[in-house]
């Protein structure tokens, strides 16, 4: 499959997303998002695939932003008629597999949204987070106030928000925002090694964990804790749970079926 904005290659069993429009910091253009739509519906339809890391070309961006160019000269109808943006929403509902934002500079604006849209971030310590949108006078339209405020509290993201400042990868880090900072250099190295291990992991359980972290996002306490039980004896039905358990009595390693 050949894409205009970005790369997919396949590692092993990892899927390695580039977004490539280092000309334009990574700008989120309505092309890279159905790139991006096409690229992880390979991912997910793979039976050979367990883990997807998405980045950014070149040094500077993993992406600063939605294309503002594509915007500038739109008619307010046509955000609204289109429903503009939506298409990230059903992006990210449709990836039930694990993916890692591997972040190696700017993540602004949508870039910032985007690397929140995946189950966890790992940062380059060059990485700059931050949504500067009302510098151009609007605000997150990815899903930024949301899923900012929730992983970082209403402090920082109105702080970020209000001020469009940026933050560096340590006060991410810190903050919540990101699970782990790597040296430059070695940013890839550490994000392909992270996508290897959870590509070793029984597969529906993996899938699963992410659904049970990602409900405790949407659900009261109550619920939630109700929701991560009924998916935990679930997978006591799969023959993943039968085998994983056997081989850790048997001391041996385990031969995953994938079901
Ligand atoms: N959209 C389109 N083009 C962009 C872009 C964006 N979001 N960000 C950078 N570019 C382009 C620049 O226009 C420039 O192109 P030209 O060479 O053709 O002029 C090229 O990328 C390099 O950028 P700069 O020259 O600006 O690079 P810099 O190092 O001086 O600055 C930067 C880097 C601070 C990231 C700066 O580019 C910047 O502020 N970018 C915009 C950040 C932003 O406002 N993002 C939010 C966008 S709106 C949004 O995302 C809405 C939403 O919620 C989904």
């Amino acid at each position: 499959m050949t894409y205009q904005t970005i790369t997919s290659e396949t590692k092993g069993a990892v899927t390695l997303i580039t977004i490539n429009r280092p000309e334009a910091l990574n700008a989120l253009s309505t092309k890279v998002l159905s790139d991006l739509m096409e690229a992880f519906s390979v991912f997910g339809d793979d039976d050979t695939q367990h883990c997807a890391v998405i980045t950014g070309s070149g040094d500077k961006a993993f992406a600063a932003g939605a294309d503002i160019k594509e915007m500038v000269d739109k008619p307010a109808a046509d955000f609204f008629l289109e429903d503009f943006f939506s298409g990230w929403n059903k992006l990210t509902a449709s990836i039930r597999k694990p993916w890692i934002a591997a972040v190696n500079g700017f993540a602004l604006g949508g870039g910032c949204e985007l690397a929140m849209m995946a189950d966890f971030i790992i940062a380059s310590e060059n990485a700059k987070f931050g949504q500067p949108e009302i510098k151009l006078g609007v605000g997150p339209g990815m899903g930024g106030s949301q899923r900012l405020t929730l992983a970082v509290g209403k402090a920082k993201a109105m702080d970020l928000c209000l001020t469009g400042r940026m933050m560096d990868a340590e006060e991410a880090e810190r903050a919540g925002l990101v699970a782990r900072i790597v040296p430059h250099d070695k940013l890839m190295k550490e994000a392909m090694k992270a996508a290897e291990t959870i590509a070793t992991m029984p597969p529906m359980a993996a899938m699963v964990n992410k659904e049970m972290v990602e409900a405790a996002f949407e659900t009261t306490l109550t619920q939630g804790l109700l929701h991560e039980r009924r998916l935990f004896q679930i997978l006591t039905a799969t023959e993943d749970k039968a085998e994983g358990m056997k081989a850790f009595v048997e001391k041996r390693a385990a031969n995953w079926k994938g079901r």
